[in-house]
């Protein structure tokens, strides 16, 4: 198991994300501790991931970009054998405090087999605002890692900022550089990376939110 202390040994993740996220971790944690109680939508579709996965073939979940871990306890609260995976040690540290009875693991999200997760070793992966800090170019390879690690028929789920008609577009996130992707051009990837899309969702931003949310649903080729 990877300590807290160290870095990942594959150089992978970007390093400035994850300082970045060491940086604002506490105050991330606070705001986001309770953030899905005010979202019906996030929670309709969690709960769906949630069902395709348990009537298919249960087995692990991974949280891949977990932050302090309230995302991934949602998902062992809807009876998901959830853990969550981070860049950033002091998210993995409050995780960790704030959930002991769950697994949470220092590593990034495309060297999963750093942390000993074996191909098809996964029932579902789950990504939620965290493929945004990805650079477009350096998708593909996420998209790959995830089909690795999931088994055949496994589910992905991804939450991301969507582009509102717009191309792939760089902003300026709060915490560091992200990118809003049009719903279309990454299930294109997906589909290109083996997946089979289950479903789409737009979420229209709240009153203290900037932009539309796009959701993916999609299901590794059996
Ligand atoms: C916006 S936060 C989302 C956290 C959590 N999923 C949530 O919904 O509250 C993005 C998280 O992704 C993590 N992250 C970014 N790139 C990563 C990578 N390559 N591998 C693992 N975690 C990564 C960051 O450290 C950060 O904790």
């Amino acid at each position: 198991m990877t300590e807290t202390s160290s870095t990942p040994s594959t150089p992978s993740g970007n390093p400035s994300t994850a300082d970045a996220y060491d940086a604002v971790a506490e105050l991330y944690a606070e705001l986001a501790r309770d953030d899905l109680d005010g979202l019906p939508l996030d929670r309709a579709l969690l709960a769906a991931f949630a069902e395709h996965v348990l009537g298919t073939a249960p087995g692990p979940v991974a949280e891949l970009g977990c932050g302090p871990g309230q995302l991934t306890a949602h998902l062992r609260g809807l009876g998901l054998d959830a853990f969550g995976v981070d860049l950033s040690p002091a998210m993995i540290d409050l995780a960790r405090a704030a959930y002991p009875d769950l697994r949470f693991e220092l590593g990034s999200m495309d060297a999963l087999d750093a942390l000993g997760v074996a191909d098809g070793a996964l029932a579902g992966v789950v990504g939620w605002y965290s493929v945004i800090h990805t650079p477009p170019s350096e998708i593909p390879a996420y998209l790959a890692e995830f089909g690795r690690v999931l088994a055949p028929g496994g589910y992905l789920l991804l939450a991301f900022f969507e582009a509102e008609g717009g191309p792939v577009t760089e902003f300026d996130h709060k915490v560091t550089t992200a990118y809003r992707w049009p719903v279309g051009e990454l299930a294109r990837l997906a589909a290109a990376a083996g997946f089979t899309e289950t479903g789409r969702m737009l979420r229209e931003p709240r009153e203290s939110e900037r932009f539309r949310r796009g959701h993916l649903l999609m299901r590794k080729g059996e």
